[in-house]
């Protein structure tokens, strides 16, 4: 069966110890969209490891695979999987042939984009990955594949229809020639192919290729268990997000098809994971109703604080808000989440009182799910829901005793989620580490 985690909000929910903690039970784990964007952050054995592009169940021994839906950063691939070797590691990683390849000047095009967006304070705040530059080349049928580089010519004829586009798009947005701006090597034919030749080496070495829709259906066919590991969250989708401060894939569950070469089904006949975070954070542009900010500032800072709010791919301090149940309404229906996981319960613990987002009002109505366009969403006001605060608690302990040993107060605050999801929450994290992680069901069970 599949099991598939998406993120329910504005990423950074915490899905990696998700799929770290239910992955035991999962032989593959599967990235379908995104690259190295995403911040993975997997605690085992008090140690820590952050990935951006590896599948984060490899560090528990289990195939990764990154899909066709992905773009993937040769680079980055490698540098990580030699610092999981370097750890001891001996990972395992596969990478489909449809999956476009993030290019030199797919980064240096991200930073210029940003910087011309930001003369009228339009820019997104990227991750400057070059996430969106190759995903535009997919779409415009333009891209380089994983297969391309393992066939020479095929990749030559690439880069030479596209570099020279690409160079050009380049000087037109910056202003400035290439060998001013002193990039002419990332927009350099016969420098791309030759490293694209040492990427090609490599992957063959290390027998990475694969066609990803067959492979993994092999596997689920051989009766083993495949987890679905979304990046981002759904409020950063490009169709079901607040656009355009979006990445440039869909984090939503039914990219995890399309993202894998698994039909529909398959994933529908098994279970859809919402990770949900128990406040709102948010890193980069684009409303959002529940921020704290303002005279919330302290609160924001402590909550920032207390949770570690700072990005794991680029270290900026996130936003923070409460959490908005709109959102969760409208991520709950987009991916059809079967249950969900709400992690962070521990970084409220201690305020008096907490508040939730729970409807808003727009144009003198009351709404309860997200409205479709990002400049409505700016102007929804929150109507909030008090609830009591909970004291500190020792986390280890709570986890091992159960749900029950949680303070009522917390217990109120997750069954509320519940019923207004219609959903139930599978786990409550309370601390980042695997044994802080109060599980009452097991999707692969
Ligand atoms: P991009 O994916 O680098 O193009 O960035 C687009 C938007 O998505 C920006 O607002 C980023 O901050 C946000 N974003 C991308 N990846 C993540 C993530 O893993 N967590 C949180 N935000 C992300």
């Amino acid at each position: 069966m599949t099991v598939t985690i998406v993120g329910a909000q504005l990423g950074d929910e915490g899905k990696g110890g998700v799929v770290d903690l239910y992955g035991d039970a999962a032989d593959v784990v599967a990235r379908y969209q995104g690259g190295d964007n995403a911040g993975h952050t997997v605690v085992v054995g008090g140690e820590e490891y952050k990935l951006s592009l590896v599948p984060s169940g490899v560090v528990r021994g289990k195939t990764g695979v990154l899909g066709n839906g992905c773009v993937v950063n040769p680079e980055t691939l490698f540098d990580e999987i030699d610092a999981l070797r370097e750890r001891g590691l001996d990972p395992d990683v596969r990478v489909a042939r449809r999956a476009h390849v993030i290019l030199p000047y797919h980064r240096v095009l991200d930073g210029v984009e940003e910087e011309a967006k930001a003369d009228s304070d339009a820019e997104i705040g990227t991750t400057g990955r070059g996430i969106g530059p190759t995903y535009e080349d997919k779409v415009g049928r333009r891209g380089v594949r994983v297969g391309d580089l393992l066939d020479a010519d095929v990749l030559r004829d690439r880069l030479e229809y596209v570099v020279p586009k690409k160079r050009d798009l380049y000087e037109v947005v910056s202003g400035t020639t290439v060998e001013e701006a002193g990039v002419e090597s990332e927009f350099d034919v016969d420098e791309l192919y030759d490293h694209c030749l040492e990427y090609a080496d490599r992957i063959r070495a290390d027998d990475m290729a694969v066609n990803a829709g067959d492979f993994l259906a092999d596997r689920i066919d051989d009766g083993e268990e495949l987890m679905l590991e979304g990046a981002q969250g759904t409020s950063l989708d490009i169709d079901h997000g607040n656009y355009p401060y979006v990445t440039s894939s869909n984090p939503t569950a039914g990219y995890a098809a399309t993202g894998t070469g698994l039909g529909p089904t398959t994933i529908g006949q098994g279970e859809v994971v919402g990770i949900v975070k128990a406040y709102l954070s948010r890193v980069g542009s684009g409303p959002m109703p529940t921020e704290l900010d303002g005279d919330d500032d302290d609160l924001a800072t402590y909550i920032r604080d207390e949770g570690g709010e700072y990005g794991t791919v680029t270290g900026r301090p996130r936003r923070v808000g409460w959490l908005d149940m709109p959102m969760l309404r409208h991520a709950t229906r987009v991916s059809g989440f079967t249950g969900f996981v709400l992690n962070h319960l521990d970084v409220l613990a201690g305020l008096d009182e907490l508040r939730v987002g729970h409807a808003y009002t727009l144009d003198d109505e009351e709404v309860l799910t997200m409205p479709a366009t990002t400049e409505q969403w700016a102007d929804c006001e929150p109507i909030f829901r008090t609830f009591d605060g909970w004291e500190e608690f020792d986390s280890e302990a709570v986890a091992s005793q159960g749900y029950d040993a949680l303070p009522a107060a917390a217990r109120e605050y997750v069954e509320y989620v519940e019923s207004e999801l219609d959903a139930p929450a599978y786990a409550v994290g309370v601390g980042p580490g695997r044994e802080e992680t109060i599980v009452r069901h097991n999707p692969f069970e």
